[in-house]
């Protein structure tokens, strides 16, 4: 039988294999990670820190009209001895000393402002990359098309210029065209593009009549949706390196991930709900189905199923519609 090597490369991370913690509440101390680590994780994502918190710090120190004059990373050093920017560097900097594994410091963002100078400390601390979850949601009724797509690149520039390690964009999927906002992310060289971020779902609570946060844990169904922007990612920018993000659930979902075009699997729901111990079965599956089917490195299979293999992928889109839909195929329950 053919031994099977499982690494991968990703936005310049030379990493085991591709199952990748994502930023969540299973990363925000050393134990947790550590334990991941042991179970097989082949990287983390640090739970985020947001760019309110940074611009918080920054303005205690300068009031706003006074941003424009000082000097931003001063200020950030100054005070970053004071309070969780520092609890955040040191958090980086303790993983570094015992973890191994590659450790993604991750900032939750939605603006172009002063706290993309915040990058350099992280960096400073050790962190091996950044990643970026831009998220904002536009409700804008006068809207400007393209702002919200520009206010991604203007954000991947600024952070580009200051930090020399890998800076991946993890992005939302309500834009008029993901593609283009992909290909033009990786033009102005992001490293890695996280597809997607998790938006904050509302609830509604019928006795109480008032709003409530929806589910933590990603609804199954979310995974395919995914797959099908991965898949046409992958072939129409294939030089990004994408990571696949939400419901990946199980060994199928990672090599189907893989198949479509993804590097990597950012997972969090199925380890809050199996635990750490499931890597290992994550991964046994992967070396499992890679022997029975041959394959001795990811890169053999990887992108064979994107949607290079579709000639017009708005045809072939609509054409299934029709098949699947438009047909008897679907019975509703007989009553
Ligand atoms: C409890 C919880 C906390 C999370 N915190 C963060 C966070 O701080 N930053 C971030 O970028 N994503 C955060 N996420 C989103 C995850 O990183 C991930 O993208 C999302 O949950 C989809 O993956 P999954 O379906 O495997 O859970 C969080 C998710 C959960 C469930």
């Amino acid at each position: 039988m053919k031994t099977v090597n499982t690494q991968v490369e990703y936005a310049g991370l030379k990493l085991k294999n591709p199952i990748v913690i994502a930023s969540s509440g299973l990363t925000d101390s050393v134990h947790k990670i550590e334990v991941l680590e042991n179970s097989g994780a082949a990287a983390v994502v640090l739970k985020s820190i947001y760019e309110e918190q940074i611009m918080m710090n920054i303005r205690k120190e300068a009031p706003e009209e006074e941003i424009d004059k000082v000097n931003i990373a001063d200020i950030i050093s100054k005070f970053i001895s004071e309070d969780h920017l520092d609890n955040y560097t040191s958090f980086i900097r303790e993983c570094k000393t015992k973890i191994s594994i590659p450790v993604i410091a991750s900032i939750n963002c939605h603006t172009v402002r002063e706290w993309t100078s915040y990058a350099k400390m992280l960096e400073k601390a050790g962190a091996d990359a950044i990643e970026l979850n831009v998220m904002l949601i536009n409700t804008e009724k006068e809207y400007l098309y393209g702002k919200v797509e520009e206010t991604n690149i203007e954000i991947l520039k600024q952070v580009k210029k200051d930090v020399k390690i890998p800076v991946i964009m993890k992005i939302g999927r309500e834009f008029t065209n993901i593609i283009n906002l992909i290909n033009r992310l990786q033009k102005n060289k992001a490293d890695g593009i996280v597809m997607f971020n998790k938006s904050y779902r509302n609830e509604v609570d019928l006795e109480e009549e008032s709003l409530i946060p929806g589910a933590h844990i990603s609804d199954k169904s979310v995974f395919t949706g995914n797959l099908k922007w991965v898949s046409i990612a992958s072939s129409l920018v294939p030089g990004a390196d994408i990571a696949i993000s939400g419901a990946v659930y199980d060994g199928e979902n990672i090599i189907k991930a893989i198949l479509c075009g993804a590097k990597v699997t950012e997972i969090c729901s199925t380890i809050y709900k199996n635990g750490p111990d499931y890597i290992p079965h994550l991964l046994s599956f992967m070396t499992d189905w890679m022997q029975s089917h041959n394959y001795e490195t990811i890169e053999q299979f990887r992108g064979k199923l994107n949607s290079s293999i579709i000639e017009d992928e708005n045809l072939y889109e609509r054409i299934q519609f029709m098949k699947h839909y438009s047909s008897n195929n679907v019975q509703p329950k007989e009553v």
